[in-house]
């Protein structure tokens, strides 16, 4: 009876992994000669988990998320989002998953200049084939969700900087995904501000038992983490 219990336990926890990541390596050529950033190490991460990535500035914490998020492909080592390998996948079946899977939040919030906060939460519906109505409708729930729907109709450069970062949180939250990944997402805002939008952040994060993975410089932010990783010599170990 333990046997099949302890059996279920393992089945159970293994679904939940919904990204692991094994020995990552990323080198860049720099002026002809290689420069190693991630050398090793991994991390998993279940879902519903809410994990840190600290490490000093240059150390590659936006390099392992541009890698683990399909946005830019290792050089090496392995990742499986829901036990699915997608390190030796073609470009467009990157885009897939990236599409279906990741909502990502950007170190500089990134939105489309030309528009509105209303659209840009769209997007990512549209290019999932979400009929245009039905994405309006879903855009400004998420809008409404994060605070921000009285400037559903602005511009990027009409809002402030905390709305403009709370409608990339809105936008990363559009197509439901399993994994939020956020690179500083509130490194550009004053104390005050950043941790509303990390509040508001955590709360969507855990009511939808999303795993979010988050680099931070803050380690007020990071101690509400369940645990932090780090990257040491290009190392990604537990801390
Ligand atoms: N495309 C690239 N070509 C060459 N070197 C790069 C490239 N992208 C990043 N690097 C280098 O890799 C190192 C890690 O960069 P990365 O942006 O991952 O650091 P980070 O840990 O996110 O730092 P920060 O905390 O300042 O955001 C840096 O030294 C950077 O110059
Ligand atoms: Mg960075």
């Amino acid at each position: 009876m333990a046997g099949i219990l302890n059996a279920l336990v393992r089945t159970n926890k293994k679904t939940d992994i919904v990204m692991s990541v094994r020995d990552i390596k990323k080198i860049f050529m720099e002026g002809g000669q290689p420069l190693p950033i991630l050398t090793g190490g991994g991390f998993d991460l279940a879902a519903g988990e809410i994990v840190a990535l600290v490490g000093p500035s240059g150390s590659g914490k936006s390099t392992l998320l541009q890698c683990v998020g399909l946005l830019d492909k290792p050089t090496g080592g392995s990742i499986l989002i829901d036990g699915t390998p997608v390190h030796q996948m073609t470009e467009e079946e990157r885009t897939v998953i990236r599409r279906k899977k990741i909502g990502f939040v950007y170190q500089r919030h990134n939105l489309l200049s030309d528009f509105t906060a209303l659209e840009n939460v769209m997007m990512p519906m549209l290019a999932n084939g979400v009929a245009e109505d039905l994405a309006a409708i879903h855009a400004l729930k998420l809008l409404k969700a994060v605070n921000v729907d009285h400037r559903a109709s602005h511009l990027p450069g009409e809002m402030s900087g905390g709305e403009q970062q709370r409608t990339a949180v809105a936008r990363a939250l559009a197509n439901n995904p399993e994994i939020i990944l956020a690179d500083e997402p509130t490194g550009s805002l004053d104390p005050a501000h950043a941790s509303a939008v990390f509040d508001l952040l955590l709360d969507i994060v855990r009511k939808k038992k999303m795993a979010l993975l988050f680099v931070t410089h803050d380690m007020n932010l990071a101690a509400r983490a369940d645990r932090k990783i780090t990257i040491e010599n290009g190392r990604v170990n537990k801390l």
